[in-house]
């Protein structure tokens, strides 16, 4: 017989970013992160996992389509699953042995893949979360982000909706560095992300290699660490928990900012964000002073798209003023990219 599981996993745009890791191997961060998932209705991998003592090994694969060599974060994921199926087996004799079996992946994005858009991220949480499913795992999502966290980093935030803490840990062993939530969407719901995809190319340098560079090189990214972080998780947990958008937008910004003044300070430096990027952050700005206060926030990953976060209530001035003037809800097509509107949960 073939045994079979299928999920969906969003995507997360942090607003505490994630960048440098203190332990490449176990893939531990440097810094402690913040994110918020976006709604499963909206960018996300679906992704169907089975099983079978039928199928052939090894191992297989399938990426939008397209039959993908098994990488070393994915053997990995696979390995720290199967051993925690094989576990549960050795304890209970009736069960399938399903350890054993080979297993096929069937895996798709509903958008462009690393594009800086937080594939990966989505990508390893909807793995890590199908197998678990078919493996009939009993592990809380805290204890999944341990395994997914190896996927990608990121991916450890998406294994939940809502607003999402992944605390970066001070053991070697990486036990203590795992995915909280902070609050569910329930507790924000009038919360927005507008996704200006700028580009949908695939990105120039990946964050991985991005952040190493940064992390050797960088002496504004050791301040970033020691004083920045810290302090800003502190003040976004509490923006998060008292709903005060105005202090949420103001971390949000600066830490985008933060993050690729760090890209910048890398040798050789980095550029995400280009001048169409740029001309975002300025809509943004000019839309918060003409409305007397913060009622929308950028932030950009590890390239040029923006993602600007806002309140249901001031839909009309910010998704309004972007889509006015990208020329309709159509967007913003073309060379200069589209615009993709993506609700909250
Ligand atoms: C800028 O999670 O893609 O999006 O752990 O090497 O796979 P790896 O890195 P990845 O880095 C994401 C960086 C970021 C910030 C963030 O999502 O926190």
């Amino acid at each position: 017989s073939i045994y079979c599981a299928s999920v969906t996993a969003p995507v997360n745009i942090a607003v505490v970013k994630y960048w440098g890791k203190r332990d490449p191997k176990l893939n531990l961060p440097t810094n402690s992160s913040l994110s918020v998932t976006l709604s499963q209705s909206d960018l996300r991998t679906h992704t169907t996992a089975s099983c079978s003592s039928t199928y052939p090994p090894p191992d297989t694969l399938i990426l939008n389509g397209q039959s993908e060599e098994l990488n070393n974060r994915t053997l990995t994921c696979l390995k720290l699953l199967r051993s925690m199926r094989a576990e549960l087996e050795s304890s209970d004799a009736t069960l399938p042995k399903l350890s054993q079996h080979p297993l096929k992946v069937v895996t798709a994005n509903n958008f462009p893949t690393a594009a800086g858009l937080a594939s990966s991220a989505a990508g390893f949480a909807a793995l890590v979360y199908a197998i678990a499913q078919l493996y009939q795992l009993p592990h809380s999502p805290t204890e999944l982000s341990r395994i997914a966290r190896q996927g990608s980093g990121s991916a450890c935030r998406s294994l939940f909706g809502g607003y999402v803490a992944w605390e970066g840990g001070e053991k070697a062993d990486g036990s203590d560095s795992l995915a909280v939530q902070v609050a569910p969407p329930s507790h924000w719901p009038g919360m927005r992300a507008l996704i200006l995809v700028v580009s949908a190319a695939k990105k120039g340098v990946s964050s991985t290699s991005g952040m190493q560079q940064t992390c050797t090189t960088s002496a504004l990214f050791q301040h970033r660490v020691k004083d920045v972080v810290p302090r800003v998780m502190g003040q976004m947990k509490e923006a998060v928990e008292k709903k005060d958008f105005d202090k949420f937008a103001e971390i949000t910004m600066r830490d985008s900012n933060n993050f690729h003044a760090c890209c910048l300070d890398t040798t050789p430096p980095i550029f995400y964000m280009n001048d169409v990027s740029r001309a975002a952050v300025r809509m943004v700005e000019w839309i918060n002073e003409k409305a007397g206060r913060r009622v929308a926030a950028y932030t950009f990953d590890a390239g040029p798209n923006c993602v600007v976060y806002y309140e249901e209530g001031s839909g009309r001035e910010v998704a309004g003023t972007f889509k006015g003037l990208l020329g309709g809800a159509a967007g913003w097509d073309g060379e200069r990219g589209r615009a993709v509107e993506a609700a909250e949960e």
